[in-house]
């Protein structure tokens, strides 16, 4: 396994756009593993799987009837072999992810195909909320990317061509559940490098955590 550089913050903290532009610097591939949250929680939706039971939770998670795929771009979903990238993308099925992500049985169903990411070349950027934490602790370089709310729902909204406070609403919902819950609940990870990305452009941010991993690994 070569390094790992992980990227831990609330929704919308720009963890995907960063880990992009970074992976794309360093020539290694990058890894969303909100996505795998999303896919299943795309995967349940579609087969009418009730959100409160664990085990078909966890069935579905170990089925070969969705995927992963890393790309340079995006981290792609795929279910019953269609490209479900888009979909999953959605605030709904981030709202759903949120809430399949508390059941410790999900999460360890999830960790090993997480894990095998950066098994596939020498180096990988993952970001999420536990990646510096639980998926990958022994990480080289641990970045815990942050920005005010309403800066944060103001992005959301332009991508997805949303109502900003409507998604001011939600994504504090969803950063309090993600941050309140029992299990592996966003945290920054000790010796992380905090960014605070309000007032940063997005190729200030990749210089800034590009020139702390140089000085790590
Ligand atoms: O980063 P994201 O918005 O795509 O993540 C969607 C949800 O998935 C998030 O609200 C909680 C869950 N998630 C998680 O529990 N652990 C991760 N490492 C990544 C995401």
């Amino acid at each position: 396994m070569g390094f790992v550089i992980t990227i831990d913050g609330p929704a919308a903290s720009g963890k995907s756009s960063v880990s992009r532009e970074l992976a794309k610097r360093l020539g290694i591939p990058w890894v969303s593993t909100g996505a795998f949250y999303r896919g299943l929680a795309y995967a349940a939706l579609e087969s009418g799987i009730d959100l409160s039971d664990k085990v078909a939770l966890t069935e579905l998670a170990m089925s070969d009837t969705w995927k992963i795929v890393m790309t340079p771009e995006r981290t792609q979903a795929w279910f019953r072999d269609q490209d479900v990238t888009d979909k999953i993308a959605q605030e709904a099925v981030g709202n759903v992810a949120s809430q399949i992500s508390h059941y410790p049985e999900v999460r360890r169903s999830l960790l090993d195909h997480q894990r095998q990411c950066a098994l596939k070349a020498n180096g990988l950027v993952a970001e999420g909320r536990d990646c510096g934490t639980v998926v990958f602790p022994q990480a080289e370089v641990k970045i815990y990317l942050t920005a005010s709310s309403e800066h944060r729902a103001q992005r959301r909204a332009q991508e997805l061509g949303m109502d900003e406070k409507e998604l001011v609403i939600q994504q504090k919902q969803r950063d309090e559940q993600d941050s309140t819950r029992k299990t592996a609940p966003l945290q920054i990870p000790q010796d992380a490098l905090v960014v605070d990305t309000t007032q940063m452009t997005l190729m200030d941010v990749v210089e800034k955590i590009h020139q702390f991993a140089q000085q790590k690994i």
